[in-house]
């Protein structure tokens, strides 16, 4: 049991009473952290005490603790999982060798990099979500909302204690940028393109969770296997806390079909705008911007970066032991590239396509939740069903941001594109219409028109518990 003192004003399970300096250091960046949540967190709910979950150690049964606080006075801590004594590197050049403690001196630029790409995405989601609490569905919902947010700003600590832990100077002055930038911020952006989108109802909210966080859990996965042990260390545990934002998310999105399919069930052959609920069709056409947006996260197919944080040790595959070969130098990846306005069949070297591999698990990981929110339809009795759109669909990013293609992945020309566009993305009058549904339902157990209850509470609390006190 490696438990938290809490007389100490970060709570953590690194020692941190053991290294003053860095304290210091932590303490001195921790007023910082705090007025930035002041003015870039949630609005105006800093003074309700919400039922949220601490992270309070790394046990497996037992390591977080459920009770009423209030977001400004949550315990961001610092846990790391426990150390695997004698741990050597399990891909790239360095495979066998001894798990770096301290950041290689040769490869402390791109590890630097790793970590504020990966740091940066933690406020900005906070940001993203800033305004959310004043239309959520139910007060469980509100506090799934704010449970989500904490947990972010816990995983931008963990980032940033890696950064004044290994990265002296620079890594101080990184961690200060990261409370400088700003989601959607012309001049001063967050660095990576989703982070940078609104998302401003709760329908995109569920899909971000659903989606973007699940990129998350991906990118986490990959520097999990990180031969910089104390990153791979941080990640296992961040994996933790992310599993219930994703649950938030694929329940969420769920819970809107489950009440679209009651609609439609009790009222046949009527508009479900009619009952104030949300269109398959619509529900689809935000599932398709939200995975589009996130699966342009991984970055370009072919990308000599993501060789060299492989090579390097840096950055592994998802689930890295299902491999035989974890050097990855004879093998090759075979892939549709885009070039010259058509998709040409390319054999790659296995080095270069990482980008592509981790999206190959995301994309695997997203079905599934198509495949949950179907058999709520199936349940129901409905017909309509749910699907992926290809990765090539509406990219930003990489090769296929080059062309237009369908929800196949099949090559469009320009003008087929803006002849179908608004059947595919959300249009003006879809998120009005949704916006139009974002009334804030504050009593206890009840829930909005347009979406239905979850079958249990958090925590084993029931449904009607009161989760935040208004
Ligand atoms: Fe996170
Ligand atoms: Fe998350």
């Amino acid at each position: 049991m490696t438990g938290i003192d809490y007389s100490q004003k970060i709570p953590n399970n690194v020692d941190l009473a053991g290294d003053k300096r860095l304290q210091r250091a932590l303490e001195a960046w921790q007023p910082s952290y705090i007025d930035w949540w002041q003015s870039m967190g949630p609005t105006d709910f800093n003074q309700n005490e919400i039922y949220l979950r601490t992270a309070i150690s790394v046990d497996k049964d037992g390591w977080a603790h459920y009770g009423f606080t209030r977001m400004p006075e949550y315990r961001w801590g610092i846990f790391l999982n426990p150390a695997e004594p004698g741990r050597t590197i399990g891909f790239g050049d360095h495979l066998g060798e001894a798990a770096w403690q301290q950041v290689p001196g040769e490869y402390r630029n791109w590890l630097r990099r790793l970590i504020v790409t990966q740091a940066d995405t933690e406020p900005a989601s906070v940001e993203q979500q800033r305004l959310l609490g004043h239309t959520a569905p139910s007060l469980y919902d509100l506090r799934n909302l704010f449970q989500v947010n904490v947990e972010e700003g816990r995983h931008l600590w963990a980032m940033v204690y890696l950064l004044h832990t290994y990265f002296g100077r620079d890594g101080r002055e990184e961690a200060e940028e990261l409370l400088q930038r700003r989601s959607g911020n012309p001049d001063h952006p967050r660095i990576l393109g989703t982070f940078n989108e609104p998302c401003q109802d709760w329908l995109s909210f569920f899909c971000f969770t659903m989606f973007t966080d699940r990129d998350g859990k991906f990118q986490l996965l990959a520097l999990a296997e990180s031969g910089f042990d104390p990153l791979a260390r941080t990640c296992r545990f961040m994996l933790t806390e992310e599993a219930h934002h994703m649950f938030v998310g694929q329940t969420g999105v769920g819970r809107v079909i489950e009440r679209t399919c009651e609609v439609t069930k009790e009222h046949p052959g009527r508009d479900v705008k009619d009952f104030g609920a949300i269109p398959f069709e619509l529900i689809q056409r935000y599932i398709n911007y939200w995975a589009s947006s996130s699966t342009d996260l991984y970055g370009a197919e072919v990308s000599s970066n993501s060789a060299n944080f492989f090579g390097a040790g840096l950055k592994g595959r998802a689930y890295e032991d299902r491999y035989s070969d974890h050097k990855a130098l004879e093998q090759t990846y075979e892939l549709d590239r885009y070039t010259d306005g058509k998709l040409v069949r390319e054999i790659v070297p296995l080095r270069n396509a990482m980008n592509e591999v981790l999206r190959d698990e995301y994309v695997k990981d997203n079905q599934k939740g198509i495949e949950y929110w179907n058999r709520i339809c199936e349940k129901a009795g409905v017909d309509f069903r749910f699907r992926l759109p290809h990765r090539r669909f509406n990219r930003k990013i990489g090769d296929y941001s080059a062309g237009r293609f369908d929800l196949d992945g099949n090559l469009l020309t320009e003008a087929q594109w803006n002849a179908r566009q608004a059947d595919w993305l959300p249009s003006e009058a879809d998120r009005a219409y949704v916006k139009s549904l974002m009334k804030p339902v504050t009593e206890r157990g009840k829930m909005a028109g347009w979406i239905a209850p979850p079958p249990k509470g958090v925590n084993d609390t029931p449904v009607d518990y009161e989760y935040v006190k208004l």
